[in-house]
């Protein structure tokens, strides 16, 4: 069976604000990662010469997979991070502070509502970013080499929960940090998950 390997970019610029959404470039420490990442993919893809890297069209998931050589990279605008609509950019502070009657759907620690359903004003929803994840999921399922895909919280959170058969009420609040891939295997006995923390 061929791997498909799921990671976020590298730290961004926003990361270490807080800033959600928006297109800034990786951090220091998110080249890093790249740096670690392209050895690792090095490593474990050595003799498989059909795989692929795909990123979403962000500056942050392209310059993550800068590093990574010898594989071809395609860019998906579906792998695009969650649309925060007149959100994006903002902190969660700044969001609790200008738009207190969003900011209990949108905070991330205590969305107390539907945070599946609930739809940025002029951005998206959970439910919104599965929908235009099929695409992706369909070419996914074709491909027979292995695929790293370098994308973004939500939108793993997304394609993870369908690999490992996590019900959709879950998706928004899976785990997904930073500078950590996760490993999918689908063999016949089931889906097979590693977990390789590269670092903090
Ligand atoms: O903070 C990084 C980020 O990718 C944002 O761009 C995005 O809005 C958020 O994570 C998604 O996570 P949550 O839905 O938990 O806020």
């Amino acid at each position: 069976p061929r791997p498909i390997l799921l990671t976020r970019h590298g730290e961004s610029q926003d990361n270490v604000r807080g800033r959600i959404g928006g297109d800034t470039a990786i951090s220091e420490k998110g080249e890093l990662y790249s740096e670690k990442l392209a050895n690792f993919v090095r490593k474990r893809l050595k003799s498989e010469r059909a795989a692929s890297i795909w990123t979403s069209t962000l500056q942050r998931t392209i310059l993550t997979a800068s590093p990574i050589v010898g594989f071809p990279k395609i860019q998906w605008r579906a792998l695009d991070e969650i649309n925060a609509g007149v959100c994006d950019g903002m902190t969660y502070e700044e969001i609790k502070k200008n738009m207190p009657e969003e900011y209990e759907y949108v905070d991330n620690s205590s969305r107390k509502k539907d945070k599946l359903r609930y739809r940025y004003p002029r951005g998206e929803s959970y439910l919104d970013v599965i929908q235009r994840l099929e695409p992706v999921i369909i070419e996914l399922e074709r491909q027979r080499a292995p695929v790293v895909v370098i994308s973004h919280q939500a939108v793993l959170r997304a394609l993870y929960a369908y690999f490992a058969d996590r019900p959709l009420k879950e998706v928004p609040h899976i785990e997904m940090p930073l500078h950590t891939i996760i490993e999918i295997q689908m063999g016949v006995t089931g889906v097979v998950e590693k977990r390789y923390k590269l670092m903090d």
